[in-house]
């Protein structure tokens, strides 16, 4: 692919009318949502969404999220049950993902959904998310605005560091609010399945919904390729659940942590921790140190938090 000049683009209405032109031709826009920045395309076009997965280097078995302003929009292209209904009316807009069955006449790439007869959805909670979904008048297909394999992107800088060049431009919006991804539900069997642990708490989404199947998704068969072991690989080593680190070692604190380098967390909050989370690893793996962690606390947030960190200590997927 060859490069290009990257437009940073404010978030007013210039701004966003730009963008909304950009993925109208069928190029690439990264844009802010609650969870974290999207690269945001034409979820139509066979020839745009293969640009997404040339500009992350990313293997194409990988399904996308498309993005969209509301439930109405979401109805028009997969089929709701009273549950998933439930699950939309409770959680959006919100970093809730559904997964779907696909209605067959949606008229979205085949390239979105790898060919499988399901689709993630989500209505993003961002003021300008909304607004460049309405500018663009259709549903944009948005994984992580980062290269595969990286620690996702949480402001415009970590987007432009991962795809500048890549891409025609980045919507800044300014850092996003929860920083972790989306909860990732798959209601289209009995009972739901949790694909990946996010932005909804599962003890959450068990109050509306009732209870909900995790964790039976491998390596091996995922269910949701985002669950690769390496996926938000840092370039650094990673050690979890450390006490104190060693000579050479930087330090990611969560609570009261005096030597920690940076802290998720000082005052033990979750949600500060996972608003923190990548933008802590971007900054450490930056100092080329190895980079130890401090325990996290395994409920709330704190699951989808440490579901992160495994992948980041995880032994890098070959290639
Ligand atoms: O918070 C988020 O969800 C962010 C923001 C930009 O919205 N997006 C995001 O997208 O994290 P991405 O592409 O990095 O992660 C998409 C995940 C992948 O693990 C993918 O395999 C899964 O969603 N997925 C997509 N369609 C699916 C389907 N039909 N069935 C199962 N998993 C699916
Ligand atoms: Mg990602």
């Amino acid at each position: 692919m060859s490069e290009m000049k990257t437009e940073i683009l404010s978030a007013d209405a210039d701004g966003l009318e730009r963008a909304a032109g950009f993925v109208a031709e069928g190029r690439l826009v990264a844009f802010p949502t609650e969870t974290v920045y999207g690269l945001g395309a034409d979820a139509t076009s066979d020839k745009a969404v293969a640009e997404v997965f040339a500009a992350k280097g990313r293997p194409s078995f990988n399904p996308l999220i498309v993005h969209v302003p509301d439930l109405v929009a979401a109805a028009r292209i997969a089929a709701f049950t009273p549950l998933a209904e439930r699950a939309a009316a409770a959680f959006w807009p919100g970093p809730l993902t559904l997964v779907l069955p696909l209605s067959p006449d949606a008229g979205i790439s085949a390239l979105v959904t790898a060919g499988l007869g399901s689709i993630a959805l989500r209505v993003p909670d961002h003021g300008l998310a909304a607004r460049l979904l309405a500018a663009f008048g259709g549903p944009v297909a948005a994984p992580s605005a980062n290269p595969s394999g990286r620690i996702s992107p949480t402001t415009a800088d970590h987007v432009a560091q991962g795809l500048d060049g890549k891409i025609a431009a980045i919507l800044d919006g300014g850092p996003t609010s929860v920083g972790l991804e989306s909860s990732i539900l798959d209601l289209t069997g009995t009972p739901p399945r949790l694909l990946r642990e996010g932005g909804v708490p599962v003890e959450a989404l068990e109050r509306v919904l009732g209870p909900i199947q995790q964790g039976a998704t491998t390596d091996a068969h995922p269910k949701a390729p985002g669950q690769l072991a390496s996926h938000y690989a840092p370039a650094a080593a990673v050690r979890l659940d450390v006490m104190g680190k060693t000579d050479g070692e930087v330090l990611l604190g969560f609570g009261d942590v005096p030597e920690a380098d940076l802290n998720l967390s000082a005052r033990g909050d979750l949600t500060e921790a996972a608003a923190n989370l990548f933008g802590h690893l971007h900054r450490l793996d930056a100092m080329a140190r190895p980079i130890a962690v401090s325990p996290v606390p395994d409920h709330g947030l704190g699951r989808a938090i440490n579901d992160r960190l495994r992948r980041a200590a995880a032994p890098r997927a070959a290639g």
